[in-house]
């Protein structure tokens, strides 16, 4: 339940122990969520909890211990689904993380619907992660890749997608926010185009996810992706939503215990969903522990948390915005929690070892979206990420910081 009480960001940032260090003897400044997000008591305490108190093997065993770990693990699950507004608990299947998400739709799904000619369409917004996967189904199978372009701001150019769809799309697979820039792209727009033309489509959600409510049901995705690690939860532990009707016609992912139902040598069947694609020990505790974390969100606010986040990207657009050497890299109207820039001939990586030595933890390269920098010409940009945590203060801190880089360059 998400309580009434106001958001106290200095009694929120108590939350999380790391927040109190101090590096090279400064206050810790963590502007480096979108890579991978600090953690709350709440969630180290699930971690710690179900190690010391409630752990066994899942789905195994009919002793106590396995019966409590299971428990927690399926109500997990159950908190993921009603955080994504699923449909039900077997169309949450918990995967490694948004990469493994991917690739195993990218596998499972594009082995058995893709042929040769047929198009996925990305765009030049995407991850790594949502291109390489689709690169590797696409060698395999024949299939193209089609990209959709971005303009100036780092908007996806939809006149330019709306072209791309035709007879030949079999799979439209777009991120919700670039990891890279910020933006937000129309999603239930995209999604809505996609259908009229019956071509599923796959959301990579890891930037997303912390930062917006994400309703699977409203938008329509087929499927939805994301990382827990970035969401305040543990890593190695991630989800893909699937719609139960696209996840029960697609083959296993990988084999082994778990996923089966009965093996002889001769013909395996295999487990309903959501095991089918959950071969193995799962990450038992990641998983509780991501659930700790929606409920450590839930109950602070969704909506506070966007309120919050919001008011300090538009003091640090407006801030960071002071400095003439400083060019915004990606200004879309629609855009979340990222601030990414350059500065006049100073490599990123130069300002990013200078702000660490000021506490001012950034990212610094091209954000493993290379083709994002190829479309702005940069090899890289600084990227100072938003978390739930970040203050005012803070800004101030890398605004000052920055000053700093300029008098040690002279620019
Ligand atoms: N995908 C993560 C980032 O954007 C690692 O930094």
């Amino acid at each position: 339940m998400a309580s009434s009480a106001p958001f106290d960001i200095m009694r929120v940032r108590q939350d999380f122990p790391i927040l109190s260090q101090r590096v090279y003897d400064k206050p810790l400044v963590y502007f480096d969520s979108a890579a991978s997000a600090q953690k709350p008591r709440a969630v180290i305490d699930a971690i710690k909890h179900t190690y010391e108190t409630e752990y066994a093997n899942v789905h195994r065993g009919v002793h106590y211990m396995s019966q409590k770990t299971t428990d927690a693990m399926e109500g997990a699950r159950e908190k993921i689904r009603s955080f994504i507004n699923a449909v039900s608990e077997r169309e949450i299947i918990f995967v490694r993380g948004a990469t493994e998400g991917i690739n195993l739709v990218a596998d499972c799904w594009g082995r058995q619907n893709l042929k040769p000619g047929d198009e996925i369409i990305l765009s030049q917004l995407e991850h790594h992660s949502n291109i390489v996967p689709w690169q590797l189904i696409a060698e395999r199978t024949g299939a193209v890749i089609k990209v959709v372009p971005v303009n100036d701001a780092g908007e996806l150019e939809m006149d330019g997608y709306e072209a791309l769809l035709g007879d030949r799309t079999a799979m439209v697979a777009l991120t919700h926010v670039s990891n890279a820039l910020g933006t937000i792209t129309p999603m239930a727009e995209i999604i809505r185009l996609a259908h009229a033309q019956g071509v599923p489509v796959l959301v990579d959600g890891c930037q997303a996810i912390p930062h917006i409510p994400v309703d699977v049901q409203a938008l329509d995705a087929d499927f939805y992706v994301f990382s827990g690690h970035k969401l305040y939860g543990p890593s190695g532990i991630g989800v893909l939503y699937g719609k139960e009707t696209l996840l029960n016609a697609m083959p296993p992912y990988q084999g082994g215990g778990e996923m089966i139902d009965l093996v002889t040598f001769e013909k395996t069947t295999y487990a309903d969903l959501p095991f089918k694609f959950e071969a193995g020990t799962p990450h038992i505790a990641g998983a509780i522990a991501l659930g700790a974390a929606i409920d450590y969100l839930t109950g602070l606010g969704l909506e506070k948390i966007a309120a919050h986040e919001d008011d300090l990207l538009a003091y640090g657009t407006e801030q960071l915005g002071k400095i003439n050497s400083l060019r915004f890299v990606g200004t879309a109207a629609e855009k979340t929690a990222i601030l990414s820039f350059v500065l006049d001939d100073v490599h990123p990586h130069d300002i990013g070892t200078i702000l660490d030595r000021e506490g001012v933890a950034v990212r610094t390269g091209h954000h493993c979206a290379q083709p994002i920098m190829e479309r702005y010409d940069i090899a890289a940009t600084v990227r100072a990420s938003i978390g739930l945590y970040n203050t005012r203060d803070e800004i101030d801190v890398l605004v000052k910081a920055l000053g700093r880089v300029q008098e040690i360059f002279g620019s």
